[in-house]
């Protein structure tokens, strides 16, 4: 496995490549959920390249920059069992300069959900994975369900952008006893950890609902806050697959989604329908 900082020369190495590359960006503390957007990936393409870096634009004052977990060499080891190509590993000066040009996120779909309580987030995302697409130049980029709000904008600023990349959606990977798995579930104590098995309950709820033929909204957003309780919920929220509110569930074309705030830990997780 190549490891490389240098966006320039990652470039180089890549730029007379004539296989498929299959690209899976992540800020590390790698996980199964992560794994498995490398092993769709593998499946798919014939070079793989994973970029680890800890994106501070994407962080507001006062989130968890500071002590976002940090594995470097248990990542590399993974990456190397997982048959990765090349590791990108850059540096904030690699990747930011000081008189930055800027990308937005759009004003209703970057502000609502996750971007209410964190503004300007997903500027910060929108902005360096556009930079990461544009150094590695993949046939395929791979993100998370879990992320829905994210994977829904990266789909949107690549169509938008007019840009060649295709985004695939990859399944959410979760604990046994539901939990989905996430780099910030190490912040949980024995407690929290415990309440926030109510999250997927929750969506295992709603799940049960739909399929005895309960569609309304209202009526299963209210059932799913009564099982949350008394977790700190910061939204629950039916939408059709473009991200719009829908007063009834479509069956193929529906997302669920929950975040809410176990302790100071901020835990996002969805089903889709
Ligand atoms: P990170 O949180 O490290 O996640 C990297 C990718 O792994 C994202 O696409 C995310 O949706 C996916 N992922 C996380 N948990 C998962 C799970 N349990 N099952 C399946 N996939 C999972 O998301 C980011 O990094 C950053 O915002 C990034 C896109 C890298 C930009 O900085």
């Amino acid at each position: 496995m190549k490891i490389i900082s240098n966006p320039i020369e990652l470039k180089n190495y890549l730029k007379n490549k004539k296989e498929t590359i299959g690209f899976i960006p992540t800020m590390g503390a790698l996980h199964e959920g992560h794994i498995s957007l490398i092993r769709k990936a593998r499946e798919e393409n014939e070079l793989i390249v994973v970029s680890i870096f800890v994106n501070p634009t994407q962080f507001l004052k006062g989130e968890d920059l500071d002590r976002y977990p940090s594995k470097d060499e248990a990542d590399k080891k993974i990456c190397e069992m997982s048959e990765v190509d090349v590791l990108f590993f850059p540096h904030k000066k690699d990747i930011y300069c000081d008189d930055e040009v800027s990308l937005l996120a759009p004003k209703v779909r970057g502000y609502v959900l996750e971007g209410t309580s964190r503004p300007a987030h997903f500027d910060g995302v929108l902005t360096v994975v556009m930079k990461l697409l544009n150094i590695v130049n993949p046939t395929k980029a791979y993100f998370g369900k879990k992320d829905a709000q994210q994977l829904n904008l990266i789909s949107l600023m690549v169509k938008q952008m007019f840009m060649s990349v295709a985004i695939i959606a990859v399944d959410t990977v979760r604990e046994s006893d539901g939990l989905a798995l996430s780099s910030r579930n190490v912040y949980l104590d024995a407690d929290e950890r415990k309440e926030a098995l109510k999250i997927s309950t929750s969506l295992h709820l709603a799940h049960k609902m739909i399929s005895q033929n309960i569609l309304s909204s209202t009526e299963i957003k209210k059932a799913m806050r009564k099982c949350l309780s008394p977790l700190e919920i910061a939204y629950v929220e039916i939408l059709n697959r473009d991200f719009e509110p829908i007063d009834e569930v479509i069956i193929k074309n529906t997302v669920v989604l929950v975040e809410v705030k176990v302790g100071t830990t901020r835990l996002l997780d969805n089903i889709w329908l």
